[in-house]
């Protein structure tokens, strides 16, 4: 299989073309012949032109490859060793949504031959890939496992916005259903992976493996976002209780702050569920992720809390988020717990707007109904031109359901927008425009006496005079 790939006498195939496939598909395809899969064509028309939808990558990237880009069916066949790299969501009871992983083993069902190889790459619980995917592959191809087809698990450890850890500089676990099977993925995978290969003994481990990389930071960061809800209490800050603890050769310096995003927050589901399928229902694991997902109402909840011992009636309250994506410095706005922050500060009838340099207004609008409003004067080197002129999201009737106003865009060539004064102002997401605000920055923001909550404790340093809480 390697040297026929080699000679590109064979080609391969990667079906799902986001964060991870795309950068994978690319790297191959500066070595074989690459056939790039997805079902999205807007995107695909994107790739075409040598833009990464995600923005990601670079043009750069994209020059000298051997690529095609397709959603047809009929270019999937002519691939023999396909490595599938959908997204592995939850559903709305967090339960993992296998929907798009079916329905691209599905696809690669249909065109496969005798002799292929189905490679995994999607995050799933221990066994997902040989009682969930592998049955599909048998059934629509016709053909038998191990005898007819091979197939492996090689979990992504890519890390979005994170320069330093590549595909290339980073060790890859790579598993198979056979040990001739394993010398194969694993000398393919040799080829683009510098840092070179883990052999994991089984498809499952290789799985868990994944899993447990996501769960160990989950729980850890629950953690600490539970200390820092009982130093709150205590009145001291979690930040300065951390820096004296990692004093300490083996304290382990984990931070607390929002865990959105589609891996950390999402992983430890897929393990809850298939422990819950072996009668086993995990505590620690559920417990990192109950208090997780509560931070974003808790700390909505803090800040009402300030702004009402400041004697303010809550609807004349206005407060900006600064930062809706998932972590800083990334566009990827999937489960954004930000977007908790602002419901719950909508149900108790406070004005929020909404700023962030990198996420689009358009997915932000769609994804949780949340119009960003253009960057505060004070940070007017901040891009922002696709923002609309500037608009609060107005409490709405129901607690849960935010009702932005709309309002037409502002030509984009206007300079920013006049600041509204806000009460208070909420550093959710701290991108590195940010990062360079000064306390005198904040202040015009602010009405005197405002109050500026710094999620991460980035500032605590800085901020002497003003109003300060931090996790
Ligand atoms: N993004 C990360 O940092 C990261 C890191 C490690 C692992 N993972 C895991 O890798 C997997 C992919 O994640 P991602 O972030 O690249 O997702 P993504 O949403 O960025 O990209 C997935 C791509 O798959 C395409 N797709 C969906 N269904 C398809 C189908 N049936 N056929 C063909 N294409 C289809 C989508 O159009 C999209 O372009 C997930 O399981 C995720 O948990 C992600």
């Amino acid at each position: 299989m390697y040297n026929q790939l080699v000679s590109k006498d064979i080609k391969l195939a990667v079906v799902g073309l986001g964060y991870v496939g795309l950068p994978l598909a690319l790297e191959f395809a500066r070595h074989f012949s690459v056939i790039g899969y997805d079902i999205k064509e807007k995107n695909l028309t994107m790739l075409r032109n040598a833009v990464d939808p995600s923005g990601e990558l670079k043009a750069d990237s994209f020059k000298n490859r051997d690529i095609l880009y397709t959603s047809k069916l009929s270019d999937l066949e002519s691939a023999n060793f396909f490595i599938v790299a959908v997204p592995t969501p939850i559903d709305k009871y967090n339960k993992p949504d296998l929907h798009p992983l079916l329905s691209a083993t599905t696809a690669v069902a249909k065109v496969l031959h005798k002799g292929d190889y189905v490679i995994y790459e999607s995050t799933v619980y221990p066994g997902c890939t040989t009682e969930e995917c592998v049955p599909i592959l048998e059934k629509l191809s016709g053909l038998k496992y191990i005898e007819d087809f091979k197939v492996g698990y090689s979990p992504e450890r890519i890390n979005p916005g994170d320069a330093e850890h590549s595909l290339q500089n980073t060790v890859k676990i790579v598993s198979a259903c056979d040990d001739a099977s394993l010398d194969e993925v694993a000398r393919i995978y040799e080829t683009v992976v510098a840092a070179g290969v883990h052999r994991a003994p089984d498809i499952r481990v290789a799985e868990a493996a994944k899993i447990i990389e996501n769960t160990q930071r989950d729980v850890n960061i629950a953690l600490m976002n539970e200390l820092s809800i009982i130093f709150n209490r205590l009145g001291i800050n979690t930040y300065d209780v951390i820096k004296a603890a990692g004093t300490k050769w083996n304290f382990v310096q984990y931070t607390p702050g929002l865990v959105g995003g589609h891996c950390i927050g999402v992983d430890p589901y897929y393990m809850v569920h298939k422990a819950a399928e072996l009668k086993y229902h995990p505590q620690m694991i559920a417990s990192g992720r109950f208090v997780n997902d509560s931070m974003g109402g808790y700390i909505a909840k803090q800040t009402v809390k300030r702004l009402l011992a400041n004697d303010m009636p809550m609807e004349k309250a206005r407060v900006l988020i600064m930062g809706i994506t998932y972590k800083e410095n990334v566009s990827d706005i999937r489960n954004s717990k930000v977007a908790d922050i602002v419901a719950e500060l909508l149900s108790y009838r406070v004005l929020v707007d909404v700023v962030d340099p990198n996420a689009d207004p358009l997915a932000v609008q769609e994804e949780y109904n949340i119009t960003l409003s253009p960057a505060p004067t004070s940070l007017s080197s901040a891009p922002t031109p696709l923002s609309p002129a500037p608009t609060s999201i107005s409490p709405a009737p129901t607690p849960l359901s935010p009702a932005p106003t709309s309002i037409s865009p502002a030509p984009t060539s206007i300079s920013p927008a006049p600041t509204p004064k806000y009460h208070a102002v909420i550093i959710a997401v701290p991108h590195r425009e940010y990062l360079t605000l000064t306390e005198p920055d904040l202040e015009k923001m602010l009405v005197p006496n405002g109050l500026v909550v710094d999620i991460r404790g980035l500032f605590r340093t800085k901020i002497k005079h003003l109003q300060y809480w931090s996790l």
